[in-house]
């Protein structure tokens, strides 16, 4: 939950306020598009949302946590546990390879390297980049960059993905792939999403709608209940429905059901059989999360 959120820069002297009194509140598994005119302040209000920047006033509450009183600490433990970031620029390591890129958020949370390594190489299958891997971000295109983004934001399968603007340099297709796998990421593991989008589209597939208007409040433009999405946290029957496969490797138990049946696309590179779990069920120790975040 969030309550009277305010952020106020301060540039050359002079105050900006951009967020001023910001209310909202979003469910465990909620799928909302922020949407609003440039300079509005989406950027400034993800990154709060996101704990890369801090509130001038206000409170954020996650599972019941108040996020703006955690030690710095805390908070990148908790940052790097629950929250999975796109940026508007994308903001990879230059000297890093895709692969690297995305085993990152893996490797400071302590999976053994072989995991790490096969979790980045299934999510980046998934968004098309399997012949990458070994590309620095220069050596690949704008809208490749922003798919090793949205890699590197997903490889841990978050509570919280905040995206802002993911698919800015895609095209229709890709843009459309993306789309897929964020509905995915709710339907299998439950995960919040925030995404900021001028791209229509994507914003008609969220169920909510919200728009930031002038003043930096958030107006819920949220169409009637007929158009919500019934697929909601983890239900398993929809998934099954689907017809997505739990691929976890039997050759390495380490490895989680969720984080296998991401990689369903790509089933060479899951060795083993097919596990008797449902993609459904919860228990990610790796990533100590199993549900969506609420706020
Ligand atoms: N670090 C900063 N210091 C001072 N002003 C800033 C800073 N960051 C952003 N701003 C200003 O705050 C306002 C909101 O910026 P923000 O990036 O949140 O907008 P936005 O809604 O994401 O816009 P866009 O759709 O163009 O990405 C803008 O007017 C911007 O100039
Ligand atoms: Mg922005």
């Amino acid at each position: 939950m969030i309550s009277n959120l305010s952020k106020t820069y301060h540039h050359g002297g002079v105050d900006l306020p951009v967020l001023q009194g910001l209310d909202l509140t979003l469910e465990a598994g909620d799928m909302a598009a922020v949407v609003g005119a440039s300079g509005v302040g989406k950027s400034t209000f993800l990154q709060i949302l996101g704990t890369l920047d801090l509130p001038s006033a206000g409170s954020i509450t996650f599972n019941g946590e108040e996020l703006t009183m955690m030690s710095a600490a805390r908070l990148a433990s908790f940052r790097n546990r629950q929250i999975g970031f796109v940026f508007q620029f994308h903001h990879l390591l230059p000297e890093f390879t895709a692969l690297e890129n995305v085993m990152m958020p893996a490797l400071v949370q302590r999976l053994p390297l072989a995991v790490a390594q096969r979790r980045a190489t299934d999510i980046l299958s998934r968004v098309g980049l399997g012949k990458r891997l070994t590309h620095r971000p220069a050596e690949l295109s704008g809208g490749e960059q922003q798919r090793v983004a949205l890699a590197r934001a997903m490889v841990l399968e978050p509570s919280l993905l905040l995206a802002d603007e993911p698919t800015g340099n895609l095209d229709r297709a890709t843009g459309e792939a993306i789309h897929e796998l964020f509905l995915e990421l709710n339907r299998e593991r439950g995960s919040t999403l925030l995404v900021v989008t001028h791209n229509p589209d994507l914003a008609a597939l969220m169920p909510r709608k919200l728009r930031m208007v002038d003043g930096g409040r958030i107006v819920d433009e949220t169409p009637a209940p007929a158009a919500a999405s019934p697929e909601r946290v983890g239900e398993v029957a929809d998934v099954a429905d689907v017809g997505l496969p739990s691929a976890a490797s039997a050759a390495d138990p380490a490895i989680p059901t969720q984080a296998s049946a991401l990689a369903h696309a790509t089933p060479n590179l899951s060795e083993g059989s097919t596990s008797p779990e449902s993609p459904g069920s919860p228990a990610n120790s790796e990533s100590g999360s199993t549900t969506g975040g609420r706020i």
